[in-house]
């Protein structure tokens, strides 16, 4: 009744079908591995694992949320955007070698503090002394009032870094 052909096609049919079984079995493994034993020496880490805080990396001094170093973003900074951000300077700076509410700003890179001739300085931007390095001057001009105590300079700083080294980097560009 069964003939030759018919047996084998049966028993091919099985095969394929168990050989697929084994490859859905193996892929299906591959994708969630559901096995809890971890290999000799290995330790099992979870994909979710919530924090205690008993963790010594965890606990201790977070360290402060800086961002580059000014000199980084000064190496980067760009001239044209720094003058942009001097339309905020300009109701009180000159760059022109004249004095109005602030004293004149060309040349200020490097300058020493408040000694352009002829501009009254308040007793604070006297006290401050050194030179407007671009360091100095990028941190007077993140906070003028917290930095010079008693500044006459009525501005409320630029928070941005990327600001501040742009507009050093323009200031750089003027001459003295
Ligand atoms: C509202 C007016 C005003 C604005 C706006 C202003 N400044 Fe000033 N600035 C002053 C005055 C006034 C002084 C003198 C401060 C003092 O003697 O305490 C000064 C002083 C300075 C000094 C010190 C100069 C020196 O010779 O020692 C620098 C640098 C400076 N300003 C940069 C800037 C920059 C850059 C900006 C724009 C981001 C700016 N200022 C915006 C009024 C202003």
């Amino acid at each position: 009744m069964f003939d030759t052909m018919t047996v084998t096609k049966a028993g091919g049919a099985l095969c394929g079908a168990f050989l697929v079984f084994l490859l859905g079995k193996w892929a299906a493994d591959s994708l969630y591995n559901t096995s809890p034993v971890a290999h000799a020496g290995e330790e099992v880490t979870q994909a979710y694992s919530i924090d205690t805080g008993s963790d010594a990396s965890s606990a201790g001094a977070e360290a402060p949320a800086e961002g580059p170093a000014f000199a980084d973003l000064l190496a980067s900074a760009d001239a044209a955007a720094g003058e942009k951000v001097f339309g905020k300077c300009k109701a009180c700076h000159k760059i022109d070698g004249t004095n109005s509410t602030g004293p004149h700003l060309d040349g200020v890179v490097n300058r020493a503090v408040a000694s352009v001739d002829g501009f009254s300085y308040s007793d604070g931007m006297k006290a401050h002394g050194g030179n407007w390095d671009p360091e100095a001057l990028q941190t007077f001009l993140t906070n003028p009032k917290g930095v010079v105590p008693g500044t006459k300079m009525g501005f409320a700083g630029l928070p941005k870094p990327e600001d501040r080294a742009n507009l050093v980097k323009y200031l750089e560009s003027l001459g003295g």
